[in-house]
């Protein structure tokens, strides 16, 4: 398809992005109003809902021929990847939000056909904007970012949530304690959209998890890549958009470095 008509599709979901942001931090002024999902520290806000929601009705309105994957439900139950699919999170960073009303990001990716078209990752707090467009780079807030750092583990600060490396049902509880021993420093900051895009900035090295859903790196996957970052599983193995999956998105050498050593390691 023609690529004028993707980057315009880009530029009215930028629109899009920056409204939402902004109702969000409009927000802030009311009463928030927290729910629990899964467990009683998988929260979810009125706030997680009706940004899913405004970007579902203006994807519906302005192409109703395609298909959306968002965390909170208000899309599709997609089987497959073909065709164009909007992958959003509403917020990713839930817990930061509400504990700390910053470090939360609108992360969204659209792919056609299973091929990232482009991504748009929004600190809205700090009001940074990550995007990138297929072939053509990735950006913060319009200003180039000029590819990953070539460091090796030892020189690399890896972002990783410290649960993965007590007792789970994922890896041997011991099984990234190399990172931590090997890496010049280890950051959790609690989006991962925000971590991902943090390692095509070169802010990190590497992001590393157990288990991440498709619309948690699916807008920064695409801006990593552009960036010259590599994102597989654990294992070294290509992602799958319709599944929940160990991530690891890294700069070329600390990737190598980081999955030759975790080969094996993983039920
Ligand atoms: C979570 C954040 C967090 C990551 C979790 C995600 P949410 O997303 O990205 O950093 O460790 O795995 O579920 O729930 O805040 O959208
Ligand atoms: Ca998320
Ligand atoms: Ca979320």
């Amino acid at each position: 398809m023609d690529t004028k008509v993707w980057q315009e599709r880009m530029a009215q979901a930028t629109l899009w992005v920056r409204e939402a942001g902004a109702r969000i931090r409009k927000s802030m002024e009311n009463p928030l109003h927290v729910e629990t999902k899964s467990n009683a520290n998988d929260l979810v806000t009125n706030m997680d809902k009706e940004t899913e929601q405004f970007f579902v009705s203006r994807i519906q309105s302005h192409y109703p021929e395609h298909y959306i994957l968002g965390e909170e439900g208000f899309g599709d139950q997609l089987e497959t990847i073909e065709g164009t699919v909007w992958i959003i999170d509403p917020i990713d960073g839930t817990m930061n939000f509400v504990h700390q009303k910053r470090h939360f990001t609108i992360s969204l990716g659209v792919y056609h056909d299973g091929v990232g078209m482009f991504g748009l990752v929004y600190d809205v707090m700090a009001d940074d904007l990550y995007a990138a467009f297929n072939g053509e780079g990735a950006t913060l807030n319009n200003a180039p970012l000029m590819g990953v750092n070539d460091a090796d583990l030892h020189t690399a600060i890896v972002g990783l949530n410290a649960n993965w490396l007590t007792t789970n049902e994922h890896m041997p509880a011991d099984a990234l304690h190399f990172l931590v021993q090997k890496a010049r420093g280890v950051r959790s900051y609690g989006s991962a959209a925000l971590e991902i895009v943090y390692v095509a900035a070169g802010f990190l090295d590497a992001y590393a998890t157990m288990r991440l859903s498709p619309w948690d790196y699916a807008g920064g996957l695409i801006i990593a890549k552009e960036a010259g970052a590599v994102g597989t599983t654990l294992q070294g193995e290509p992602l799958n958009l319709l599944h929940k999956q160990s991530v690891l998105i890294a700069t070329p050498k600390v990737h190598k470095e980081i999955v030759e050593r975790l080969h094996g390691a993983s039920s």
